[in-house]
């Protein structure tokens, strides 16, 4: 990605985990520090720092900038709106991160910004491998699409979505999926740890396996998940005994199923 993309003035709201994360990546890919605002209510001694070290402004900007990006949390949307309003010019491009607040919703809030572009970024967004969904409403021209995707692409993967109405399922299997690797990573130490293995060694050796699994994935972009579950997979092994029980019709594809269903009908409750 070229650094000049990164030539517009932004406004971010929130610089909690989600903003702060995406605000160092901004800054690591050389995006211009004088051009960003942060609005932080209580910012923490490390976002000062930063602030201090970079240069950017820890205050609300004179003038609406180009870009405003909202990383506040979306119940905290109702009572931010009023404060912001005024940073949402007609020209402004509006990227929001909150989960489950629409862009008809955020549009309702904030009227002043006609082009929005909805995100939803994951947690590894602060080791620079997030993954974040998009979707813009029709007012957002390509320009300001490309300025959007520029931005969440400083910190990961982008994956651009035809319609909002598919936010939900990203919701569900991006958002929400690292904590279900986590998990498989917390039931394998488990398993280990029923097997005899000391806990704390059943837990090092989950957790590395669930890493490494996870690097491979990352280095072998050339090869399918299935593919590299295959080249492990010996006939008549331990690891084939294993996907036996994992790949049978109550295994855990309809479990993983069941859970992302889950996931995305509450994204769907939290809308509004
Ligand atoms: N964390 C994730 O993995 C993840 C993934 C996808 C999307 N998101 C979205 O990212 C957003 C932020 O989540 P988070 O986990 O980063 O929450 P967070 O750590 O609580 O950050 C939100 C920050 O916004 C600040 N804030 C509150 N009102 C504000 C205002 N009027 N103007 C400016 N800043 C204000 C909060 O300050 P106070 O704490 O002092 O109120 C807080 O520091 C949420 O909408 C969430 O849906 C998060």
């Amino acid at each position: 990605m070229e650094a000049d993309h990164f030539k517009e003035s932004l406004l971010l709201a929130g610089a909690g985990k989600m903003g702060g994360a995406l605000l160092r990546a901004w800054l690591d890919q050389g995006y211009d520090p004088r051009k960003i605002n942060v609005i932080e209510p209580n910012p923490s001694p490390d976002l000062i720092a930063l602030a201090q070290a970079q240069g950017f402004a820890l205050q609300a900007p004179s003038r609406p900038p180009e870009i405003l990006v909202l990383a506040i949390k979306p119940q905290s949307l109702d009572e931010a709106a009023a404060g912001l309003a005024s940073f949402a010019s007609r020209g402004t491009l509006l990227v929001s991160v909150l989960a489950g607040k629409t862009i008809a919703n955020l549009s309702a809030k904030l009227p002043q910004a006609r082009a929005i572009v909805r995100a939803m970024p994951n947690l590894p967004v602060s080791v620079g491998r997030g993954i974040t969904a998009l979707a813009a409403n029709a007012a957002a021209t390509p320009a300001q699409r490309e300025a959007a995707e520029a931005l969440l692409a400083a910190s990961g993967g982008v994956e651009w979505l035809a319609s909002e109405d598919l936010i939900d399922a990203a919701t569900a299997v991006s958002g929400s999926g690292p904590a279900y690797v986590f998990y498989l990573s917390e039931c394998l130490a488990k398993a280990g740890a029923d097997l005899g293995l000391p806990e704390d060694v059943a837990a090092r050796l989950a957790r590395a396996t669930v890493e490494g699994s996870g690097e491979l994935l990352f280095r072998r972009a050339g090869s399918t998940p299935a593919e590299l579950r295959e080249s492990v997979t010996s006939r008549g092994g331990t690891t084939a005994a294993a996907l036996e029980v994992l790949m049978a019709p109550d295994g855990l594809a309809p479990l993983i199923a069941r859970a992302v269903q889950a996931a995305k009908q509450r994204a769907g409750q939290l809308s509004g």
